[in-house]
């Protein structure tokens, strides 16, 4: 990066038009003009780099893409409508049939949803790790594997990976490594630096921030992303104009909005630690997190998320969330608003009781995504609901 995180964010803009707007405007076309026919032929020729149409590039879009790659320290990249259509165009991009998927098993549960049941159509296969057992991963590498792919901190366990052990296993084995970087935001974590070939987001989480838009983003190494530029060219799974512009302003706050996302964490994880209803409490930067280390060594803070287990399994885990009073019961997370969910009969519900259970997601685990009210609105609220 030139200039500090916080000063990309801010200045890093689309070029002016004739008015000199202070603010970069809203780009509301789905297509651009040509001079002639010769400008027209050039353009199509990508003789020349300009927009053509939006669903290939547009100045909000680009803006995006541009601070998401300053941030990361990434060479190119691809906007999506969604984080799992940047999920699933990247994979679709770079693998073939035939080809083989080596992922953690504790990720988002939609993500392995398509490892299991859509890409076995196209004959894609993947095989898991625990995410607790790294040494595991080489066990299971196939000479067809093409990806390494892995989430960390993990949804919704909070577990930590090693991503410099990822990066050089996937190094040894000559496989891409791909990240689902979304709970560390660019702010707290880039694991470019530790040999990640690409990185994806689910920009409707920390990056928007204020639960309005949806959005997901690619970025990484040219070579791949001019092949996931294509496929996406191709296939419309394009951020639309106005919700990269929502998003592009969003990053201008990500730095202070996550600075006081963790610091309300971390005290809320602290308070849980306390109650004696509380089981296990999981937040990256508590010193009883099982990777505490790994945590401190990779990740700036310890993010937002919070999950603990409810002492009383099921029953008590539904009747915690039945007395919460100001937070949400909702299925997003990375808002303002403090979201409470019990992933085991919602986000991960897909997922066998096995399966479940491997992650760490047992029936009384409560995920909490801290928000920016003041904190201790945020802990009276779960100590009334746990008393
Ligand atoms: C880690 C992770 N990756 C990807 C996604 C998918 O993002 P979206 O809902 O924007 O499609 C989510 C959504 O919750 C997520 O938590």
């Amino acid at each position: 990066m030139d200039k500090h995180f916080e000063t990309e964010a801010i200045r890093i803009q689309t070029e002016r038009s004739q008015f000199l707007e202070h603010s970069t405007p809203l780009y509301l076309t789905s297509s651009y003009v040509f001079e002639d026919a010769e400008d027209m032929r050039a353009s199509f020729a990508e003789e020349k780099e300009r927009n053509i149409y939006s669903r290939y590039s547009n100045p909000n879009t680009s803006e995006f893409i541009d601070k998401i790659c300053k941030m990361e320290g990434a060479e190119a990249g691809f906007a999506f409508a969604t984080g799992m259509s940047a999920v699933f165009s990247t994979f679709a991009a770079l693998l073939n049939a035939g080809d083989h998927i080596v992922s953690s098993r504790s990720i988002f549960g939609t993500s392995h949803g398509l490892f299991t049941k859509f890409l076995p159509k196209w004959n894609i296969t993947t095989s898991y790790f625990n995410s607790n057992d790294l040494d595991a991963i080489e066990k299971v590498i196939q000479p067809n594997t093409k990806i390494l792919y892995a989430e960390s901190p993990t949804n919704p366990a909070v577990d930590i990976l090693d991503l410099q052990r990822l990066g050089d296993i996937a190094k040894k084995h000559n496989l891409w490594l791909v990240i689902d970087n979304c709970f560390a935001t660019p702010y707290l974590q880039n694991p470019i630096q530790f040999g990640a070939d690409l990185v994806i987001h689910s920009a409707t989480k920390l990056i928007d921030g204020q639960g309005r838009v949806l959005g997901g983003i690619t970025v990484g190494r040219a070579d791949l992303m001019q092949e996931i530029y294509l496929f996406s060219r191709n296939t419309g799974p394009a951020l639309s104009p106005f919700n990269a512009w929502v998003l592009s302003k969003s990053l201008e706050t990500l730095a202070v909005r996550v600075d006081r996302h963790c610091e309300n964490a971390e005290k809320v994880a602290l308070f849980l630690e306390t109650h004696d209803k509380v089981n296990v409490v999981k937040y990256p930067f508590l010193k009883s997190h099982p990777q505490y280390e790994i945590a401190k060594k990779q990740m700036k803070k310890g993010g937002n998320i919070v999950a603990f287990e409810v002492k009383g399994g099921i029953e008590a885990g539904r009747n915690f969330l039945n007395k919460i009073k100001m937070a949400s019961l909702s299925a997003n997370l990375g808002d303002t608003r403090t979201i409470v969910t019990h992933p085991a009969s919602t986000t991960h519900s897909k997922l066998s009781e096995t399966d479940r259970l491997e992650v760490g997601i047992t029936d009384g685990l409560v995920r909490v995504s801290v928000g920016l009210e003041n904190v201790e609105d945020i802990i009276n609220d779960l100590k009334q609901a746990l008393d």
